[in-house]
């Protein structure tokens, strides 16, 4: 278990464990102003106390309209500052890292959040959908820059680009959604140069301690894809690597031995092909599970997400050898999609 526990040193910041506690929306805790609430507070601080050594604070909508629900926390405007410094405040008394994932849910903008669904071109089986103009590229790219310099004058350590699970970022890189033919499109360049100029923004404005993770989607549409993707991310500049999913259902194929799902594999895989740090995640679970990742140079971060929400001291609680209270894995699927009162393990 000792290796789930060695430090790491990224930039000027010793993170002291390599457990991570994922970006996690809280439905319904907000309203349409996207402002974060006490119970926001609450919450972080608890899994800060228990010991998680990196904290990624759920998607916050750079843009109104870009919203994946009418209660999403945003960091739209300056007027968002202050009740993220609270998050940040309480939980780095605890000596955790913290960053805000920062999302923008494009062709999967909800209905409810804004009129139209914007994204790199039209989805045809969505009458709702729209492909931005160049100069609407331009201007959300701002809005991310905006997002990040936001987040550090609240205090984050950094902050983490969700390119992932089809939203607007992954529905660009993709050759699945992205069909331009101008120089948002057609290569592998032209369909990350807008995380590229996301990234290269905000390194311009936030210097180079600031923290910056990318949410990666490996099968979007494939792995070959997703080591590509990696590959020129890490070029752009990023620091830290998160491989989930691209929201698609293609899983890829894994060794009949590997004891982790295709989505860990993926993380497993992307990491043999880049020089920065991967966090890998999905289904873990348990401490051992963990650590076993971690000793054997598969990843040098474990995301915990269900679980830390179950359980706030997952991390104090693996380092300390106790019992964990563990997420039962709701099917269909996690009941905090509706609401965090529904979920059977945490009634708070
Ligand atoms: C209720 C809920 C909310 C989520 N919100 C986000 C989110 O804001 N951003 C994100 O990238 N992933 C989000 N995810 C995915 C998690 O970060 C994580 O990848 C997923 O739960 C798998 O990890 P686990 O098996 O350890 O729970 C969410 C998952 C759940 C269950």
């Amino acid at each position: 278990m000792n290796a789930l526990f060695k430090e790491f040193e990224l930039k000027k910041l010793k993170i002291k464990n390599r457990i991570v506690m994922p970006a996690l929306v809280n439905f319904n805790w907000s309203d349409d102003n996207g402002f974060v609430t006490e119970r926001h507070v609450k919450h972080y601080e608890e899994r800060a106390k228990g010991e998680a050594g990196i904290i990624i604070v759920e998607a916050t909508a750079v843009n109104k309209n870009g919203r994946l629900l009418p209660t999403q926390l945003g960091i739209w405007s300056d007027e968002h500052i202050e009740g993220m410094k609270k998050i940040t405040t309480a939980c780095h008394k605890y000596g955790t890292v913290i960053m805000l994932q920062i999302h923008h849910g494009g062709l999967n903008t909800h209905p409810r959040a804004a009129e139209k669904a914007a994204g790199p071109s039209v989805d045809p089986n969505k009458s709702r959908s729209y492909e931005l103009s160049v100069e609407e590229i331009k201007n959300l790219t701002r809005d991310f820059i905006e997002g990040a310099v936001r987040a550090m004058k609240a205090g984050f350590d950094g902050i983490e680009i969700h390119g992932a699970h089809m939203y607007l970022l992954c529905q660009f890189a993709t050759q699945l959604v992205n069909k331009r033919t101008d120089e948002y499109g057609e290569t592998l360049e032209g369909r990350l140069k807008f995380a590229k100029e996301i990234i290269t923004g905000i390194r311009k404005e936030t210097g180079n301690d600031f923290i910056i993770s990318y949410r990666l989607g490996a099968n979007a549409p494939n792995l070959e894809d997703g080591i590509n993707i990696a590959k020129e991310l890490e070029h752009y500049g990023i620091n830290i690597l998160h491989v989930s999913h691209g929201g698609m259902n293609n899983p890829v194929e894994i060794p009949q031995n590997f004891k982790y799902n295709w989505i860990v594999y993926s993380g497993t895989e992307i990491k043999k092909h880049v020089n920065i740090p991967v966090i890998v995640v999905n289904e873990i679970h348990t401490p051992e599970r963990a650590s076993w990742l971690i000793e054997n140079d598969l990843a040098d971060f474990t995301a915990i997400g269900r679980d830390i929400l179950t359980d706030a001291e997952w991390a104090k609680k693996a380092r300390l050898n106790e019992e964990i209270n563990y997420c039962i894995d709701c099917k269909p699927r996690c009941r905090r999609f509706e609401s965090s009162e529904l979920c059977p393990k945490n009634r708070k």
